[in-house]
């Protein structure tokens, strides 16, 4: 059984995995929060209609500037994409025919974009035994072999953070050797006192990419952008698409910037429920992976049982992020996105059901 590679859109993962999906479904395998986006959003929404019909501005403005505002950089160290996922094709382009170091498990477009470049791709395995945290020595070892390190912070599957002296030992590992590109598509979740950004000015061969579509719900419409020097910048969007950032995309994202209560909501639930579903997972013998962010991963007291809880679980109308496509992970372990306390709830409850009757 072929299972899709990545979480969301649930009716395809039922489809690949042979079952009828359930009336209702609660699909924890997207990293999305469950507010949906800024109210400003429905409520702006005729003013943002209007905009569907003209090109957008080419440097997707007037989000630029607003982002060059919220992290204290010059407009000319951002360049902005049709989500994150486009900058990371960018990069590989960057990497064309040289080599670069994954740490593994990982999101895997890192890898589908680098392979689509013909990129040598070096790897770092997380291990469980060493509670799936980056080993420096290791870092260090495969550095001096490759032009660019790519991290994910908090890191996506298992949701470690590294904090700001832990990449700048790692930035100064790769300073002369190789450039480190820091995916900070979660980094919301924990706040910008967690961020390389203001780092940058003395790491100036570190790239940092972020996402909006995680915090502010708006993964529908596709907006990420990149930090790095203006050099950077220039010849990362060399190749880039003219207008490839919509218009409705460039307007919402440019007001998310001052939505700091909003932020803080979102941050304050996320963290509580997974505190509450840690104290679940514990209280059940399930073993999980300490997380910063707002999913989190775990593995059944017996994984042998995997397969079949989630086929169960499934058959519930609980989506489940399964993990055969994380190296490492091998299907063993499960990531869930934080959802409102109602779902997670929901969630708890099936699993004991589960855990009552296997
Ligand atoms: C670690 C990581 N980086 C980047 C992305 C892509 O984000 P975007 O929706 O902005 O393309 C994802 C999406 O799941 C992700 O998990």
């Amino acid at each position: 059984m072929k299972l899709p590679e990545h979480g969301a859109n649930p009716h395809r993962l039922y489809e690949q995995a042979g079952q009828k999906p359930p009336s209702d479904i609660i699909d924890f395998s997207e990293n999305v929060h469950p507010f949906g986006p800024p109210d400003f959003v429905k409520e702006q929404w005729a003013n943002f209609f209007g905009l569907v019909a003209s090109y957008p501005d080419p440097q997707a403005e007037p989000f630029k500037s607003q982002a060059a505002i919220y992290h204290g950089v010059e407009k000319q160290h951002i360049a902005v994409g049709n989500g994150a996922a486009e900058i990371f094709t960018w990069l590989a382009k960057r990497y064309r025919n040289k080599r670069v170091l994954l740490v593994e498990p990982a999101f895997s477009e890192y890898r589908s974009t680098l392979t689509a470049e013909k990129i040598h791709i070096i790897e770092i395995n997380l291990k469980p035994e060493n509670s799936w945290q980056l080993q420096l020595d290791e870092v260090e070892k495969q550095l001096a072999h490759c032009d660019a390190f790519y991290l994910c912070n908090p890191h996506n599957p298992t949701g470690r953070l590294l904090d700001v002296p832990k990449l700048t030992e790692i930035a100064e590992l790769c300073k002369g050797k190789c450039e480190l590109v820091i995916d900070e598509a979660f980094i919301d979740f924990v706040g910008e006192h967690a961020s390389f950004i203001p780092m940058l000015d003395s790491h100036p061969h570190v790239i940092i990419v972020r996402s909006m579509t995680k915090m502010y719900a708006l993964a529908g419409l596709r907006l990420g952008y990149v930090i790095a020097t203006a050099d950077i910048i220039s010849e990362l969007t060399d190749s880039a698409a003219h207008w490839n950032v919509n218009g409705l995309a460039a307007a919402a994202g440019a007001r998310c910037f001052s939505e700091e209560t909003y932020r803080e909501r979102v941050i304050a639930a996320a963290t509580s429920e997974r505190v509450k579903m840690e104290a679940y997972l514990e209280a059940t013998g399930c073993t999980f992976i300490p997380s910063a962010a707002n999913f989190l991963c775990f593995q059944l007291p017996n994984p042998q049982l995997s397969e079949p809880f989630f086929q169960a679980m499934l058959k519930a109308g609980i989506v489940l992020r399964h993990t055969y496509s994380f190296k490492g992970m091998d299907g063993q372990w499960f990531r869930i996105g934080m959802k409102s306390a109602l779902a997670m709830e929901r969630l708890r409850k099936e699993m004991h059901q589960w855990f009552r009757d296997n």
